[in-house]
């Protein structure tokens, strides 16, 4: 019997650029501690009084079918806390509740792109990027980005790309790179949005996570509310990576057109958890900022120990839970200094050519360990790279 072609189409073949992440597994299931700072995951679990609102909501009874596009209260709280961060009109009609941000990812896909449509993404990207538009049947299209530019994305490359597409994803706060989009970078993205007619879909997933600069959604752009399609999860803003909570925020009837995919598919999500997801809301921006706070801790940390060499540079840090490391000096390529840095030093980093080919001979690191071990880390990886650059 032969299983669908849709499904295996998905993973594109070739490598991945995960084997530094499986190879580091390998070894901690052999016994020997490794420093893991490859995924993007709380060191801290999901906070008690939101488990006690969970488990408070599924003693009520709220472990029935939900409604599919989302319980009310929480729809309006998602627009609530959209309008007040954008100033952008926005209402339960333009939420749809999905299960976590990856398949919020998937249905805005789906929902603008029909089979064979030019779908944009941008070099590096967030490694499930491509294989989703696959999965929606979409073909993928890749625009690189610049190390010299800090990889902010081109308007003009982005405009080369555009003709005849259909969409076009981004990321900011960026995973990644770390780096948060400005305001003329956004400006001209939606300028290429408007003049090609594309739908512009914003994984805004890291929004609470700015250390430098201002977040800006650029559905708050003039005239681009009706063609963007914002991406939100509680993932990474409340430490809620495992209850699958996020949203789709975009236009009235393609929150519909949504609907009827989530009724065919997921089936809504589960209500104990939306009101568990409604309480962790209504904590406000200051339960964010001490979700936040270990990362810009940590990312303090580490400019401290890069600034006192060379041999390391770091992407302008600006957001999200990573840092993007540039090792050229090294004349390594990342993949290169990740598997030596995991071989000899046991600390687990992920090479930048894992999300593409404009990060080469970088490495991404996550700022998920505790600090003290953190900054261990990072010094063991700067003294590495320094012995690397000068048999170079
Ligand atoms: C850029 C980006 N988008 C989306 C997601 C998906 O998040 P979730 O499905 O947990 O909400 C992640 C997770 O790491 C991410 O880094």
């Amino acid at each position: 019997m032969q299983a669908s072609q849709r499904i295996s189409g998905i993973l594109g073949g070739g490598s991945d650029g995960w084997d530094v992440f499986n190879k580091a597994r390998d070894m901690i299931a052999a016994g020997t501690p490794v420093v893991e700072l490859t995924i993007g995951e709380h060191d801290i679990r999901t906070a008690a009084p939101i488990l006690q609102d969970m488990h408070r909501a599924a003693l009520t009874g709220h472990t029935g079918y939900a409604s599919i596009p989302g319980v009310s209260a929480l729809r309006k709280e998602v627009a609530r806390r959209v309008q007040e961060r954008t100033g952008t009109p926005t209402t339960a009609q333009n939420v749809l509740i999905t299960p976590g941000g990856q398949s919020a990812l998937f249905a805005a896909h789906v929902a603008v792109c029909d089979p064979g449509d030019r779908a944009l993404y941008l070099d590096p990207f967030y490694a499930t990027y491509p294989g989703t538009l696959r999965g929606a049947s979409a073909e993928p299209v890749c625009i690189q980005t610049h190390a010299e530019d800090a990889f902010q994305p081109r308007a003009a490359d982005i405009a080369a790309q555009a003709a005849g597409a259909k969409s076009l994803l981004i990321n900011s706060p960026n995973n990644p790179t770390g780096v948060v989009y400005s305001r003329a970078t956004l400006e001209g993205i939606a300028k290429v949005s408007h003049d090609h007619d594309l739908w512009l879909i914003s994984d805004e997933v890291y929004d609470t996570q700015i250390w430098e600069g201002a977040h800006l959604s650029p559905r708050a752009l003039p005239g681009m509310a009706e063609r963007t399609l914002v991406v939100g999860s509680m993932s990474k803003s409340h430490a809620m990576t495992g209850s699958r909570i996020g949203w789709v925020v975009g236009p009235p009837q393609i929150v519909e057109h949504m609907v009827n995919l989530a009724t065919h598919t997921t089936y809504g999500v589960p209500g104990f958890i939306q009101d568990a997801a409604l309480f962790g809301l209504e904590l406000g921006p200051d339960f964010e900022e001490e979700i936040a706070a270990p990362f810009r801790r940590r990312r303090a940390i580490a400019q401290k120990v890069l600034a006192a060499q060379n041999t390391v540079a770091l992407v302008p840090a600006q957001g999200a839970m990573y840092l993007m490391l540039d090792l050229r000096s090294t004349g390594m390529s990342g993949e290169a200094f990740a598997n030596a840095l995991l071989e000899q030093h046991h600390i687990a980093v992920m090479p930048g050519e894992s999300f593409g080919e404009a990060a080469a001979g970088h490495v991404r690191v996550a700022m998920t360990i505790e600090d003290s071990a953190f900054e261990q880390a990072i010094k063991t990886l700067c003294a590495f790279a320094e012995s690397c650059a000068s048999k170079a």
